[in-house]
């Protein structure tokens, strides 16, 4: 891709960048949120076609306008926002298959359903992913869907695959797999593979060369050889990161929240115990699967709690729904974002206050637009939310910041406890810093704050105390300061 611009109302997305793919190598594209990297790879797969500049392909000038233009060319994209690659109320199968599923009918050619499946089957054992092919992808968990995803792109003949951020849902385990993936299609099937992430030791892991990019440029373009995750934060945010977990004034209070045997109609959670002190950041740390997202749905109202209690200050809550959670004092930032954490096609501003519109209306329920605005405003630099103005749309604020904006609208918000489940997922390290913060300035408040993650070392790192689940329940007690990130493992995967 040689001297390519595009600009978006407002934003110049990207300036003059060169970028360049050999067959049977892993590249890495860096960057903080909003630096150009989803763009650079949805122009390379044919999602604009208002760019300008050129793209060659074996050396010869070619067109790519369409998303159809790059798959013939061989080019598969795996998108960052999972749920919209999906078609939720289809199975499996069809969602794997669905390329060649259109083209069939496209032609008008009768589809065989046994073989349809029977491909999907082979495609899915050839990744080592255990799923029914019949199974409606609504009812799969964020990691099975980005597995559909890859499965999908790898049904079609694929030269080159850009993975655009594949591993944020992903497990350790589930990670291993992909990068084994990711190697057979390298060193096999010479496919040339651009990886995108957050993650940079995975970067080093995976990876040969990396292309950094900074508000809409290329700042380096090189081996990975004799570079260090320092280095790359240096010129991704172009200057030094000292550290990544702030400091902060730890003082304990009473128990605020107590949560005693809780269970989730389905199983899901059962008898979870747990409590939370004024003051105190409590961890849930888990796998990816081992019912910490349940648990804070649970707690939320989001999932039917059928037995235990949760009592708040003292009083038992009744929590029917996630409405009568945040009237009593419960906030939650969700893990599915992007689905659950904020209205894509509402501007900047009413996401920043939707969780409190109580605060930004009159007596009467009009909005105060001035009060909103200002409160917008201070949420968009206090977290540094990448948009042009504070009216844009957040369907076109870049992954990264979209989560900024989910996060950002609860902390205002006045409850007593927060529940963060994940809350720097796809997130740069600039971003975690600031989210970082923020959670501590909470606790330095008073409040009571959950923080769920299968990130051990970010459980070190902010925690005081923290809980491990594994298999739907509590099975751990453990306060952070004595703890390793081997002991914090050896109990997630179901160690006495
Ligand atoms: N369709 C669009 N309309 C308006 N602005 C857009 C659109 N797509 C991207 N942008 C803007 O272009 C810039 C680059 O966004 P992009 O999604 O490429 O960032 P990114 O590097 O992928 O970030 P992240 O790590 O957060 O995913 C951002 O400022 C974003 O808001
Ligand atoms: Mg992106």
């Amino acid at each position: 891709m040689r001297d390519i611009s595009i600009e978006f109302p407002g934003v110049k997305a990207l300036s003059n960048v060169d970028f360049q793919v050999e067959s049977g190598k892993v590249y890495a594209l860096v960057g903080a949120n909003g630096a150009g990297k989803s763009t650079l790879m949805k122009v390379m797969a044919g999602a604009y076609d208002h760019y300008t500049g050129s793209i060659y392909f074996n050396g010869e000038e070619v067109s790519i306008r369409t998303p159809r233009d790059a798959k013939n060319l061989g080019i598969e994209i795996v998108y960052q926002e999972v749920d919209t690659a999906l078609v939720p109320y289809l199975t499996v199968a069809e969602n794997i298959m669905l390329n060649v599923l259109v083209n069939k009918m496209d032609k008008k050619v009768f589809v065989r359903w046994p073989q349809i499946h029977k491909a999907a089957r082979q495609i899915l054992s050839r990744l080592n992913i255990e799923l029914d092919t019949n199974t409606i992808v609504d009812e799969l968990k964020l990691a099975q869907k980005q597995m559909v995803l890859i499965a999908r792109a790898i049904a079609e003949d694929c030269r080159f695959l850009i993975l655009d951020e594949p591993t944020a849902p992903l497990s350790n385990t589930e990670t291993d797999e992909l990068f084994r993936l990711v190697r057979d299609l390298v060193k096999n099937h010479q496919v040339g593979v651009v990886f995108i992430s957050h993650r940079l030791p995975e970067v080093f892991e995976i990876c040969e060369d990396i292309t950094i990019m900074k508000d809409g440029k290329v700042v380096t373009n090189q081996t990975l050889e004799g570079l260090t995750v320092n280095k790359v934060v240096e010129h991704m945010l172009g200057q030094k990161l000292s550290e990544t977990f702030p400091k902060r004034h730890v003082h304990l209070g009473d128990v605020l929240l107590e949560v005693n045997n809780l269970t989730e109609e389905e199983g899901l959670v059962h008898h979870a115990n747990m409590n939370v002190r004024a003051g105190e950041i409590v961890g849930i740390a888990g796998l990816v699967g081992a019912g910490k997202t349940e648990f804070c749905k649970t707690l939320f109202g989001a999932l039917k709690t059928i037995d235990g209690e949760v009592v708040l200050k003292g009083k038992k809550l009744k929590v029917t729904s996630p409405y009568s959670a945040v009237t009593q004092g419960l906030a939650l930032v969700p893990e599915e974002r992007r689905r659950e954490g904020v209205l894509v096609e509402e501007p900047v501003y009413s996401n920043l206050s939707s969780a409190t519109l109580s605060k930004f209306s009159t007596p009467l329920g009009f909005i105060k637009a001035a009060a909103e605005r200002l409160n917008a405003k201070k949420v968009i630099t206090d977290l540094g939310i990448k948009t042009p103005h504070d009216a844009q749309k957040v369907a076109f604020l870049s992954g990264g910041n979209q989560q900024k904006v989910a996060v950002g609208k609860w902390l205002i918000a006045d409850a007593d406890i927060y529940i963060f489940d994940e809350p720097t997922k796809g997130v740069d390290v600039g971003a975690k810093h600031d989210i970082f913060e923020l959670i501590g300035r909470l606790a330095e408040q008073g409040k009571g704050v959950i923080y769920a993650s299968c990130e051990f070392t970010e459980i070190l790192g902010i925690t005081d105390r923290t809980y491990v689940m594994y298999d739907g329940t509590i099975v751990q007690e453990l306060e952070t300061k004595n703890i390793t990130e081997e002991q914090l493992l050896f109990y997630s995967t179901g160690g006495k």
